[in-house]
């Protein structure tokens, strides 16, 4: 989208791109998608980290990714929509990166965080614009859920994420992970 540009409304898609229901029927799939995947990176990292003082922190973020997971749950059966075929791999997936970056440390852990939930920000965003002022309510809780986020983002980084070994190439390895996984969850 070329900057000041208007987003598209839902009705407005190109020839051969999925109409409304469609479109809406992959928001509520991805997002249901990356919420399981987040969900599965804390039980990951508190497989390792559980009994360290980072432990009621990652507990704390669990809760509400479990929260954030409910509800897409919740509109999934609302609606009929289908999860992704992907969901078995994002349970694997998803415990191993959260474990991986764990035994690199807390800080790793932590990096792992400001990552996806920076990836997880510019994915919300951008559907937020393509709802535009349509399902004002699947809006709303995409930007209540943005917000969540973006707190992640900060506590990890209030928890040494940036003093993470590797930082900068493990921090840019997660988000082409997580961008290719939300591609694919809204392809399958
Ligand atoms: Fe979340
Ligand atoms: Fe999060």
């Amino acid at each position: 989208m070329k900057p000041g540009a208007k987003p598209r409304t839902l009705d407005q898609s190109m020839p051969g791109e999925p109409g409304r229901e469609e479109t809406i029927a992959r928001m509520i799939r991805v997002d249901q998608a990356g919420e399981y995947g987040a969900a599965r990176i804390y039980a990951g990292q508190l497989a390792v980290l559980g009994r360290t003082k980072a432990a009621p922190t990652l507990r704390r973020m669990a809760e509400q990714e479990q929260r954030h997971l409910d509800e897409f749950n919740r509109m999934m059966i609302e609606r009929r929509v289908r999860p992704t075929l992907l969901q078995p791999l994002w349970h694997v997936a998803g415990f191993a990166l959260g474990a991986a970056t764990a035994m690199l440390g807390e800080k790793a852990a932590m990096a792992c965080t400001v990552a996806v939930e920076e990836t997880i920000d510019a994915h919300y965003r951008r559907q937020a614009a393509r709802l535009g002022d349509e399902e004002p309510k699947l809006k709303d809780t995409i930007e209540e859920f943005r917000e969540d986020e973006l707190e992640h983002r900060a506590i990890a980084l209030e928890h040494g994420a940036k003093e993470a070994p590797l930082y900068a190439p493990l921090t840019f390895a997660i988000k082409r992970a997580s961008r290719l996984a939300i591609w694919l969850s809204e392809r399958f």
